[in-house]
């Protein structure tokens, strides 16, 4: 069905059309050209009244929208459309920009299931479905699952857009395939995902198996307090890392490192030291655990893993990302060589498949201008985890603040409402799939709408991801609801108070 034509100044990506109803930024069309059929998306939209533009006052406008209301030539609808390529090979997986512009006078069709169904909604086993296209509804939203594997993913929105709902889609769908995810949850936002045998463990970090200026770190003693990280440095000794009693004996390490009778002045640093190992060696009693001897251990191949990290200080999360994240990129390493080695390596492995790692909050771990360990293991394995089957998914509603070179290694991206602009600058020199024009929608988009460029989908698509039911945590609280019962709680058992004090008064 015609639904308007190529009108004024073509170009071979980008015509201007005049249709006969408003068409939707994000929606896609067929512009019937004489070299074949072309798929356009819809980038901009205007809507203007002949009569109604340049009035002044109010009884014109009153009269001019009078004329306008009889007149069906007063509205035009204009839209700018980007051409995304020759429809035929876009089914086939290819984009070809067309060598001459669309003449104007070409008709606008509407595109039809048929037309984008091969693009959108393909049959193989690694397309999972998502949702559904934001605009043309009735088509189904699949993502490419191998892409994000092979080639990283970030998840980019506002908070409370529906990243974590994304994740958890992405979790499910995962599960389903018997495919191994790990999750890094820092607000312990997906231990309760209705997801057969999901695997919840509580992240751990062994003490002994760090180096001296990481262990500063999670006794939380401070970069510039040079003194604690020398005599911490002096007592962490290789006997030290083997001893039974791990923590004792560094105690009595650093009491010992302190006595030094020609350093006199070092004791009050060293008593500051055996504090703070006190301190963290009680209070984090459960997380830094000299015993355990293979966190990694605990990750279960062919299962979503959530890996609890809530409990952790944001030093001492770092600390535990940049462990798990070195482990599995070193036992996937060691799986490749194996895979391709004709002698068998004498190096043990754990996981035999793929692993896809996400990290939530990762304006926090892979911080721009800043150096941490998680960060090194994460940007290696945006670098290097494709030949070994390490897909890295990165989460955040802080784009801004994500180390660029890390973002721009993210072959797929998911973005959601985001407003700032800093924000959208970050992300559109991060991705050069993404148009300006595509930006410049992310404002107007709504809860669980989303763009998607990159690998895992065959164009960049404007969709909306279906809803998780069964997420607990991550809704919005209602606050004013749970004041009003908190209220009524309080309210009845001062109320049963009273009668039993009462009732006593009556019995004596
Ligand atoms: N696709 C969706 N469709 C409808 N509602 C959604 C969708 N995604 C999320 N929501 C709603 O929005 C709420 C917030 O979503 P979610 O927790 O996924 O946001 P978030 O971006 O992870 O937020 P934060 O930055 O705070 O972690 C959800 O509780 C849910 O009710
Ligand atoms: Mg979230």
């Amino acid at each position: 069905m015609t639904i308007g034509f190529v009108v004024g100044e073509s170009k071979p990506t980008m015509i201007s059309a005049q249709t006969a109803r408003s068409l939707s930024v994000g929606e896609y069309v067929v512009i019937d050209s004489d070299g074949g059929k072309l798929l356009g998306l819809v980038e901009r939209s205007f809507v203007s009244s002949a009569a109604l533009t340049g009035v002044h006052n109010f009884e014109e406008t009153v009269e001019s929208k009078e004329i306008a209301d009889m007149n069906s030539r007063d509205k035009s609808f204009t839209s700018k459309i980007g051409i995304l390529g020759y429809l035929e090979q876009l089914q086939k997986g290819k984009a070809m920009i067309p060598a001459v512009p669309p003449l104007p006078g070409t008709s606008i069709l509407e595109a039809t299931k048929q037309d984008l169904d091969v693009i959108f909604d393909p049959d193989q086993p690694e397309w999972i479905k998502i949702g559904s296209l934001l605009r043309n509804t009735s088509i189904n939203a699949k993502i490419n699952l191998n892409k994000i594997v092979s080639r990283h993913l970030a998840i980019l929105a506002m908070t409370g857009m529906g990243k974590s709902n994304f994740v958890s889609l992405i979790a499910k769908q995962i599960s389903k395939l018997d495919g191994t995810l790990v999750l890094f949850d820092y607000h312990n936002d997906y231990a309760d995902m209705a997801i057969p045998k999901i695997n919840v463990i509580d992240a751990k970090i062994n003490p002994r198996l760090l180096d001296a200026s990481t262990l500063a770190d999670v006794l939380e003693i401070r970069e510039n307090a040079d003194v604690q990280q020398r005599i911490l440095r002096l007592a962490f000794t290789p006997e030290v890392k083997e001893a039974k009693q791990f923590w004792d004996i560094l105690d009595e390490n650093v009491a010992l490192v302190g006595a030094n009778p020609e350093r006199k002045e070092d004791r009050h640093s060293a008593d500051r030291v055996r504090d703070k190992i006190d301190d963290a060696r009680h209070r984090f009693a459960d997380i830094l655990d000299p015993d355990v001897m293979d966190p990694i251990g605990l990750i279960k191949e062919g299962r979503v893993n959530v890996l609890n990290i809530s409990e952790l200080s944001e030093k001492q999360a770092n600390v535990a990302l940049a462990y798990y994240l070195q482990e599995l990129l070193n036992d996937k390493k060691i799986a490749t060589l194996a895979k391709n080695a004709k002698t068998k390596s004498k190096k043990r492995h754990r996981f035999e498949s793929p692993i896809f790692v996400i990290i939530e909050e990762a304006h926090v771990f892979i911080p721009k201008g800043e150096d941490t360990h998680a960060k090194y293991w994460a940007s290696k394995i945006a670098r290097e985890g494709r030949k070994f089957g390490l897909g890295l998914g990165i989460v955040s509603q802080r784009p801004r603040s994500i180390d660029s070179n890390i973002l721009s290694q993210m072959g797929s991206l998911a973005i959601m409402k985001i407003v700032q602009e800093d924000d959208q600058q970050q992300i559109s020199s991060a991705a050069e799939s993404i148009s300006k024009d595509l930006i410049s929608q992310l404002t107007s988009l709504n809860v669980g709408d989303a763009v998607l460029v990159g690998q895992w989908v065959n164009l960049p698509s404007i969709v909306h991801i279906e809803e998780v039911k069964g997420r607990a945590i991550g809704s919005d609280q209602n606050a004013v609801g749970e004041w009003a019962l908190n209220h009524k709680l309080e309210k009845v058992a001062k109320e049963s108070t009273q009668e039993l004090i009462q009732k006593d008064l009556l019995m004596k």
